[in-house]
């Protein structure tokens, strides 16, 4: 069975339970702070799961795109990965427990075909602190179901401590099983929903390989114990209670929020007993394969980062509202993601220049028919993939060096990496922290990463400071000729939203002595005709020779003249404005701090150079004066 047929049996299983079938929802949250990205196929429905009606209904099911920050270390084991698909269905205040774990189990052991004998489960042992009761509602459910298959069921507790014990449902705490967007009980903000779960978990059997933390020396193997030999493949929430003030109390509704992944279910299905050997990972695999010169089971684990990073990468970057790499909050998850799959690549030996971007070329065409979308955005997604890789590279030799004799150094001293040599690492060679930490282990090194964190605050701090003296506006120095295009950009700005529309907005601005670069909102391509237009626009306003004057006042009065502008200042706070043409009749109105012109007449001829997607949503122009 492919990834494919076994996501649609699934669809299909939930659909003809009386589930209707809603799309994935794009990994980049909207409304929902809770995570950088969308990590589980409930988090789009919280809204529904507290209550309000969903147009589809009260039975959804579908295939979410997730991402788990949290899991980029674990990967390089047989069953982590960040980017996964998870299989999902809900109960909006419709059916309950003896529903679903009735329909998850017929699903894998009569759809799928799963040996009964192979599934173990878990259940929430009950906490006295919070007065929620054990579940022994859902261990009645399960010895029902599993009597049906002709297997005993014996509820045992403790099983971190005892082990099996014969037993086939297992008591755990909230660490195990209970779940809400931001964890166990105690992390759950006022308002959160979440509740009790029941896990479903596979024997891979007792002499699977690849055991790396093998505990069985230490205590014994049970179904949680991370040794790799039981995995878990799917997750029942019984999403019931709401976090208050005081603890918790009961939603209006009973919820169901069932999870599985698709990786790991296919895997088994597959009868492997690793993820990056089915039909989701193979391809890229034998494609590092072919760029390296190596065999996968000679560096399983890099070839596993390596592939789970850029795939995890280029799903983000290729979203219809796609991240690109950069130094903070999303991006930054994006470029550790990348950088850290170039590193592990030129440990692998990989030479060709600009090398990841055929990683994601598979990966779009592996899934074109399920997310058509990063086929769609593919060249986006190459062309960031390069320009990360070119920066990246010119320092990561260098980098790697200056690592290396920090090493050297500090082997014979405190075993220790300092916060400052840390920081240099990252600000001269652009090694993310994560990274340095990474290789500091391969040594057997630490790193401080207290001080790390001071010497970046007091980095932000300095160049926040360096800012405030620095020119206004994204301009390079104050000469004549800057100026004339610093003028020309707030012409641009009012001539683009005249011909395409007042959802443009600046994004940002680069002007130096030769050219102007400006980055504005607005989704599509320009047309030669939309071009065109704009250019006539400037012009016209140069030839009238139009005033610029300024005037300061409150931020509340400029916005409320429609003066535009990036609105950073504090509500009440005085602001500039440069309004450019006569009064009544301006042209462009933005809160600004100058430098400007006079008079436009001097700026000569504006003609656009190039005009270019700079990230989603966000497009560029290049224009000069001549
Ligand atoms: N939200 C639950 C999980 O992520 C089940 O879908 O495990």
């Amino acid at each position: 069975m492919t990834s494919k047929e076994l996501r649609q049996k699934y669809l299909d299983f939930f659909a003809s339970q009386g589930h209707a079938i809603i799309p994935s929802a794009s990994l980049i949250p909207e409304n929902d702070s809770s995570t950088l990205f969308i990590s589980s196929g409930m988090q789009p429905l919280v809204p529904y799961l507290l209550g309000e009606k969903h147009p589809a209904g009260v039975r959804l099911a579908n295939s979410q795109k997730s991402f788990r920050t949290e899991d980029i270390e674990e990967v390089g084991d047989n069953r982590h990965n960040t980017f996964f698909e998870m299989l999902g269905n809900w109960s909006l205040g419709d059916y309950f427990k003896k529903e679903q774990l009735a329909w998850v189990f017929e699903f894998l052991t009569k759809v799928l075909g799963l040996d009964p004998a192979r599934l173990y489960v878990t259940v929430f042992r009950g906490n006295d602190t919070i007065g929620i009761p054990a579940d022994k509602e859902a261990v009645e459910i399960w010895q029902k179901i599993y009597a049906q298959a002709g297997l005993e069921a014996k509820d045992v507790n403790f099983p971190e401590k005892h082990g099996l014990q014969g037993g086939r449902i297992f008591y755990y705490d909230e660490k195990k099983n209970w779940w809400s967007r931001s964890g166990v009980p105690a992390k759950m903000p006022e308002g959160e929903p979440g509740g009790p779960d029941s896990e479903i978990f596979y024997d891979l059997g007792a002499d699977l390989k690849r055991h790396e933390k093998s505990i069985f020396k230490d205590q014994p193997c049970h179904v949680n114990c991370d040794c790799g030999r039981f995995i878990e493949i799917g997750n029942s929430v019984f999403m019931e209670y709401i976090r208050t003030d005081s603890g918790f109390r009961k939603l209006s509704q009973q919820n169901v929020d069932f999870g599985g992944g698709l990786e790991r279910i296919t895997m088994v299905v597959q009868g492997k007993d690793n993820i990056f050997e089915t039909d989701l990972f193979i391809n890229a695999i034998r494609k590092i394969e072919q760029l390296s010169g190596k065999n996968y089971r000679g560096s399983m684990s890099a070839f596993e980062i390596i592939t789970d990073h850029l795939k995890a990468a280029s799903f983000i970057m290729g979203d219809d509202q796609g991240i690109a790499p950069s130094n903070t909050g999303q991006g930054y998850i994006v470029r550790r993601l990348v950088r850290r799959a170039i590193r592990h690549g030129r440990q692998l030996g990989i030479e060709q220049e600009s090398w990841t971007k055929e990683i994601a070329k598979i990966v779009a065409h592996d899934y074109q028919e399920t997310y058509p979308e990063l086929k769609r955005n593919i060249d986006r997604v190459i062309d960031q993939l390069a320009e990360e890789e070119t920066k990246f590279n010119k320092t990561l030799d260098t980098g790697l060096r200056v690592f290396e004799k920090i090493v050297d150094r500090q082997l014979t001293t405190d075993n220790r990496i300092s916060g400052l040599e840390a920081f240099n690492l990252y600000q001269t060679y652009g090694f993310p922290i994560e990274m340095t930490v990474e290789l500091a282990k391969e040594k057997n090194l630490t790193v401080d990463l207290a001080e790390y964190e001071a010497e970046l605050k007091k980095h932000q701090n300095l160049s926040r400071t360096a800012s405030a003296g620095m020119f206004k506006g994204g301009l390079a120095d104050a000469s004549e000729a800057t100026v004339k295009y610093h003028t020309a950009a707030h012409l641009l700005l009012a001539a683009l939203r005249k011909t395409l529309g007042d959802h443009v907005i600046q994004k940002g601005s680069n002007i130096t002595s030769e050219r102007l670069r400006f980055d504005f909102a607005h989704h599509d391509k320009l047309t030669e005709q939309e071009k065109k237009q704009t250019e006539e626009l400037v012009n016209q306003a140069i030839k009238q020779d139009l005033p610029v004057t300024c005037e300061e006042m409150d931020l509340n009065e400029a916005k409320s003249r429609g003066a535009h502008g990036v609105f950073e200042a504090k509500y009440g706070e005085r602001v500039k404005v440069y309004a450019i043409g006569r009064e009544k009749l301006h042209f462009s109105q933005e809160i600004c701090g100058g430098p400007h012109v006079k008079n436009t007449g001097i700026l000569g001829h504006f003609k656009i150079q190039k005009e270019e997607s700079s990230s989603a949503g966000v497009r560029r122009i290049k224009a000069i004066l001549e």
